[in-house]
């Protein structure tokens, strides 16, 4: 399973599917010149139940979303690059002899990979990648060791295969993030090797927080926090169904008292959040302030959500638009591509794993 190892020549790209809470997120991307080019794209949504924290409880209806994204999308490719939620996956820096045989080597993963994996290496899909020499030890590298239990990566790859696809990479939503921001980081002000950045990822369930410096993930957590919420509370508030509701939140066609009763509130426990998420950051380490705040994911499009944030965490926030430098094909619609940009960074930067050795 490759989580980090290097991809065999491969003759054509392969399609990123993102698998949320709430839907299917498919991008195909293709390369033209020095430039990416959006090929095809769709979001196909699952019931609310489907998938819950990240973990898939109905197979069945999340392949047929997958289905429908193919159809939609009129994707070309049938192999796929998918990712592990960061939360399933245990990752750990090993240091290793450099005169290791590449058979020496693997033995010694797994030796290795014994003292901090909680699980019996049977259950468990293990993957591992020279970084590179060692700054601790002299004559030694560094391999990053990546693994996942079994059972959570076949469902799945399974989900994804029983649609019609076939699964050819699982990389880690966190190695994503980072390749996405490959593509944003010149928007940052004078970024350099030691600028942070935490982008934070605002879902309909899930609001994930990821460190990078110069653009290296160091640091990831997320909370159950997200768009879903501001929905119920309408439901609630305004007795509407789910979907009048989730519809009325774009629109802003809501009673008067809404904006004072319901939104600001919610961008206030919003903003309460993200400053615990960069708390428990700052208490992990040696760092006590973050340089800027990347938002992505579906939240960003709430009316004033960016300035709001920016003021009461005190930190310069931008939107991230992975495909403001792209090349669009003339059958994707522009405007339904760029109100789902923000929510498309995962799904982007599989994709761009996807090109890799096409
Ligand atoms: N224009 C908009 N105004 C307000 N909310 C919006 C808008 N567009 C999308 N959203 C909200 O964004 C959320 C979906 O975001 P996103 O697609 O990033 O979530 P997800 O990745 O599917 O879920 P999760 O991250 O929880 O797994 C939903 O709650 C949706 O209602
Ligand atoms: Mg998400």
């Amino acid at each position: 399973m490759s989580f980090v190892s290097k991809l065999i020549k491969r003759q054509s790209p392969l399609l990123g599917i993102d698998l949320t809470c709430t839907s299917a997120k498919l991008l195909e991307l293709s390369r033209s010149g020095n430039r990416y080019r959006v090929e095809n794209y769709a979001v196909a949504p699952f019931s609310p139940n489907a998938v819950i924290e990240q973990d898939i409880k109905d197979a069945e209806e999340v392949s047929s979303a997958i289905r429908a994204a193919v159809n939609i999308s009129k994707a070309k490719a049938s192999h796929a690059v998918i990712a592990m939620y960061n939360a399933s996956v245990i990752t750990n820096v090993i240091q290793m002899p450099n005169n290791f045989s590449d058979e020496e080597l693997e033995g010694y993963v797994e030796i290795e990979a014994n003292k901090f994996i909680p699980y019996s290496l049977d259950e468990v899909n293990l993957d591992f990648a020279t970084i590179g020499a060692s700054a601790q030890k002299e004559e030694f590298s560094d391999i990053l060791v990546v693994a996942s239990r079994r059972d959570h990566v076949e469902k799945r790859v399974d989900a994804v295969e029983d649609a019609g696809l076939t699964v050819d990479v699982v990389d880690v939503e966190l190695y994503a993030v980072e390749r996405c921001f490959t593509l944003i980081s010149h928007k940052i002000p004078n970024h350099n090797e030691n600028t942070l950045v935490a982008v934070v990822d605002i879902g309909a369930t899930m609001t994930t927080l990821t460190i990078l410096q110069g653009g290296k993930a160091i640091y990831n957590n997320s909370e159950v926090l997200g768009g879903r919420q501001l929905t119920e509370e309408i439901m609630q508030r305004y007795d509407l169904s789910y979907a009048k509701a989730g519809y009325a939140k774009k629109t802003g066609d809501l009673p008067e008292d809404y904006h004072s009763a319901v939104l600001e509130p919610f961008k206030g426990v919003l903003s309460q959040q993200i400053s615990r998420l960069l708390q428990f950051f700052y208490s992990s380490g040696q760092h006590n302030k973050v340089d800027h705040i990347l938002l992505a994911g579906g939240c960003v499009s709430i009316n004033g959500l960016v300035d709001s944030l920016q003021e009461q965490l005190g930190i310069p926030t931008m939107v991230s638009d992975p495909f403001a430098d792209m090349i669009i094909s003339p059958s994707v619609n522009v405007t339904a591509l760029n109100n789902d940009a923000p929510a498309l960074f995962v799904a982007c930067g599989l994709a761009m794993r996807g090109l890799q050795n096409a």
